[in-house]
């Protein structure tokens, strides 16, 4: 048998990261006991229910063919943490909402949470791997945590940084044939062992050639610099959306354009409302406050660029259908086409529709919600907790009634549409555009408009019923150039 050999994998959070990224390692490892772990109860019963916590098209197969087999969810970490090889850390890793940092920099309380955690209960040498994305030398820190608070000198922890890439929506193809699989561990002989030993674990259906392993910060700062660099080409096609518009270019086929240019490519060129996610913004902001702390405040301000860019879109859509409007939205219903930060999930972190309603709300409108994937609590939850609060567990604010009162979740895109002035698509769901538009039209308010934030209707089309239509970054309608 391989010295390699891992028998038992524990993972602490069964979340968007955890609870994908462990089911494919049970799935495509049986020889390996794989077990999710998480503080929250709820969760825990519902990835062991027929109803998963999470919306993503695969992941029940995966999830129901390895369940119960090797791959278990658990809320007993002493039993399960102690028992492990290897300890997966994918906890919450927030902005933090004050102090040193401020809307910056990682909160890494959940992290270190986990760490206390691991070094109480070890009884016998691990290998943590950190799996969310955490500030570069965070592995350094956690080291010394796990160090000094496990009482048996004869326990070891090697740690390592296995950064997850998965894309929410497309999760369960990233794992399965991943573009890389990137390992980082310490250059000493035990840091060594415990990268093979994990590279082992990944071996078992991905080719060696895509199997990086580097050292513990390069493994660290790939994950914020591959966020930063997916990011920073969306706000970079946002800004050119705006000019775009002002001179009568149109956005779609400068995209095109650019991205048969073999050195730029095509992906990642799609002009939006604005990205969302729990991960672009939070990780560029960490790479800016990680800049800083080291002295480069130019290459801190470069990035910030990005987020800043990013927050400038939501608005000035925000300002397009109000200016549109003639200016005002005050007790106008406006129907909301999707809130999801992007298709095929049901996660809002970071949506830009929760900064579009929240613009539209502001200037007195009625904003009527429907997404197929996002349940209504979410909705009123996100557009009445405050900045940043969305990655703690317990960090919820009651939602505030002035916004109940405004705000409608509907559950289906017909009677959200039925007397509202404006339809906004803020999520590209491919079921948006088969929907009848000339339906639609009948029911609402005159003269209705169709404000597409992510380009994915047939404007034309829309056009010819007799909707006023803006298309974000394309040639505006004769209707909404101010005279
Ligand atoms: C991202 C990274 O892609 C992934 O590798 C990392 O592990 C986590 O963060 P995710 O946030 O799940 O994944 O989704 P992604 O597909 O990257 O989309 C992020 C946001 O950008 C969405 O709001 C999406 O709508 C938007 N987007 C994406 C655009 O606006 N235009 C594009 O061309 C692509
Ligand atoms: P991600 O998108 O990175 O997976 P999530 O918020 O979906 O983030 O998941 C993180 C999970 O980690 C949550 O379900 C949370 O309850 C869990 N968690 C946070 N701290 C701990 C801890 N100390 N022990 C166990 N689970 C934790």
């Amino acid at each position: 048998m391989s010295t390699n050999t891992v028998k038992k994998i524990a993972c602490i959070g069964a979340g968007y990261v955890g609870g994908p990224s462990m089911a494919v390692i049970a799935l495509q490892c049986p020889n390996i006991e794989v077990v999710v772990l998480d503080i929250n109860e709820e969760r825990i019963k519902a990835w062991n229910s027929d109803k998963l916590p999470i919306y993503e098209p695969g992941l029940e197969e995966v999830v129901f063919a390895a369940r119960g087999r090797n791959l278990f969810f658990s809320t007993d970490t002493t039993k399960h943490l102690g028992e492990a090889d290897v300890i997966f850390v994918s906890v919450n890793t927030p902005t933090k909402m004050s102090g040193i940092g401020a809307g910056r920099a990682a909160d890494l309380t959940y992290w270190e949470g986990a760490a206390r955690m691991i070094a109480a209960v070890s009884k016998s040498s691990k290998i943590v791997v950190e799996k969310s994305t955490v500030p570069v030398k965070t592995a350094e820190a956690i080291a010394k945590v796990l160090t000094r608070n496990c009482v048996d000198p004869n326990v070891k922890f090697e740690i390592l940084s296995n950064p997850e890439f998965l894309a929410e929506g497309t999760a369960i193809s990233d794992l399965t044939k991943p573009d890389r699989v990137l390992i980082g561990g310490q250059e000493t002989p035990t840091g060594r062992a415990a990268l093979e030993k994990l590279k082992w674990v990944y071996a078992h259906w991905v080719p060696d050639n895509r199997i990086l392993m580097t050292n513990l910060w390069s493994a660290e700062l790939a994950k914020l610099t591959a966020n930063a660099m997916l990011a920073q080409r969306i706000s970079s096609v946002n800004a050119i959306s705006a000019l775009c518009e002002a001179t009568g270019a149109d956005v779609s086929q400068v995209s095109y354009a650019i991205g048969m240019d073999s050195r730029i490519g095509p992906k990642f060129l799609q002009a939006s409302v604005g990205f969302g996610g729990s991960c672009f913004q939070k990780d560029i902001l960490n790479l800016c406050y990680v800049c800083e702390s080291v002295g480069l405040k130019e290459v801190s301000d470069y990035w910030y660029t990005v987020v800043a860019m990013n927050d400038y879109q939501k608005q000035r859509f925000v300002e397009r259908v109000i200016s549109g409007m003639f200016n005002t939205v005050a007790g106008k219903r406006i129907a909301i086409f999707g809130f999801a930060f992007k298709k095929d999930t049901g996660d809002t972190r970071e949506t830009p529709a929760i900064d579009v309603c929240r613009g539209l709300l502001a200037d007195g409108a009625k904003c009527a919600v429907y997404d197929p994937q996002v349940a209504p609590i979410q909705m009123f939850r996100d557009l009445s907790a405050p900045k940043y609060a969305w990655d703690r567990p317990h960090g919820w604010t009651k939602s505030e009634n002035h916004i109940m009162e405004s705000v409608q979740a509907v559950s289906d895109p017909y009677s959200c549409a039925a007397g509202s002035h404006a339809i906004c698509v803020l999520t590209e769901w491919d079921e948006f555009k088969g929907l009848d538009y000339a339906k639609m039209y009948d029911s609402m308010v005159k003269p209705a408009f169709v404000f597409d934030g992510r380009n994915i209707l047939d404007h034309d089309a829309l056009r010819k019923i007799g909707f006023v239509v803006y298309a974000l970054g394309k040639p505006l309608d004769p209707f909404l150039v101010r005279g």
